[in-house]
């Protein structure tokens, strides 16, 4: 019988938990024993491995993070403790590893593979940001985007009762998707993104019209990478008269109960991965795009830049939303 492990490495996302459950139910359908790995690519080097069983991943299906916890591994970075991490997965007869996070992860993967024989690899895109190159959806990204929906509907809740404008701060890294797909779906006003140079002066005159036509406030969402958050709300105040108040959503975004989508998509994610390693593929990333999955080489992934969806930023101006 081959053994098999998982680790989450980098941010958690919600839907790592039903990923688990996934890999425990499926690995030994398919006649292989899983394992868990503790903390990540920490717990690799500090051989927190251990075996899973049924009863680990039961009742976890619905809950965010994840059981086995994460980490961002700063000595994973040096030759001498991935030396140790391979030794300590040969050490319990592990021949394959799925490795769940963001395109760090994949480098630390990679590296991983460079330097071991006899240990196949596979890695499920989990991020909120969704901004790995190559795959259209990264685990987790719907039940953040949820989470973001219900904010926003409610501080528009208050908004509008106030008459103010508010300016909120989405997570994503250097990635404006969350903040762009939430702006659109939630019918903001005004989206800044890094991957767009806004002027702000740009969206007077069109802002002053809709206060005379009856407008009495507005809902701007920003990304964290800009850190514009007071100056936008400074030009609310100075440019168009409107209180306005500021709303970090911070790690709320990455926690809560996941949504269907991405239980269903964690269960697809684990299912491609182990498919993959028993059909022979050495080190890939499970992407998803055009409706299905493919198995990427980690070249192909991690290594790129992730670019922004025009059609997302063109629905979103014909929305009438600033961007
Ligand atoms: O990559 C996921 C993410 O939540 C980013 O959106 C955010 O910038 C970062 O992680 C926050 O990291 P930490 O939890 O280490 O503060």
């Amino acid at each position: 019988m081959k053994n098999i492990a998982i680790l989450c490495s980098g941010g958690d996302v919600s839907g790592m938990n039903a990923a688990l459950k996934r890999f425990v139910e499926y690995s030994i359908g398919k006649g292989l024993r899983p394992y868990f790995v503790d903390h990540g690519f920490d717990g690799l080097i500090d051989n927190n491995i251990y075996e899973a069983c049924y009863s680990d991943v039961a009742g976890i299906i619905s809950r965010g993070g994840t059981k086995i916890h994460s980490s961002r591994s700063k000595r994973f970075m040096e030759q001498s403790y991935r030396k140790q991490a391979i030794d300590n997965l040969k050490s319990h007869n592990i021949g394959y590893l799925v490795v769940l996070g963001g395109d760090g992860s994949f480098k630390g993967m990679q590296a991983l593979s460079d330097e071991s024989e006899g240990l196949s690899f596979a890695g499920i895109p989990a991020t909120i940001d969704n901004d790995i190159a190559g795959t259209e959806y990264c685990l987790g990204v719907d039940t953040a985007l949820n989470v973001i929906k219900y904010a926003i509907d409610s501080i528009r809740d208050t908004a509008s009762s106030f008459s103010r404008a508010f300016v909120i701060e989405a997570m994503g890294r250097e990635s404006g998707y969350l903040a762009l797909v939430s702006a659109l779906t939630s019918g903001a006003e005004m989206c800044l993104i890094p991957e767009i140079p806004y002027d702000l002066d740009n969206y007077k005159s069109c802002f002053q019209k809709q206060r005379i036509e009856g407008r009495d406030y507005f809902i701007a969402v920003v990304s964290e990478a800009l850190k514009n958050s007071e100056e936008v709300a400074q030009w609310f105040e100075e440019e168009l008269g409107v209180e306005s108040r500021i709303t970090v959503l911070g790690h709320i975004q990455r926690g809560g109960n996941t949504t269907v989508y991405d239980r269903l998509m964690a269960f697809h994610f684990v299912t491609q991965a182990i498919n993959g390693l028993l059909e022979g593929n050495k080190s890939s990333v499970i992407c998803y795009g055009d409706g299905g999955f493919n198995h990427k080489k980690i070249e192909e992934v991690a290594y790129k830049k992730y670019q922004i969806n025009p059609e997302l930023l063109k629905l979103g101006r014909e929305f009438g939303c600033h961007i």
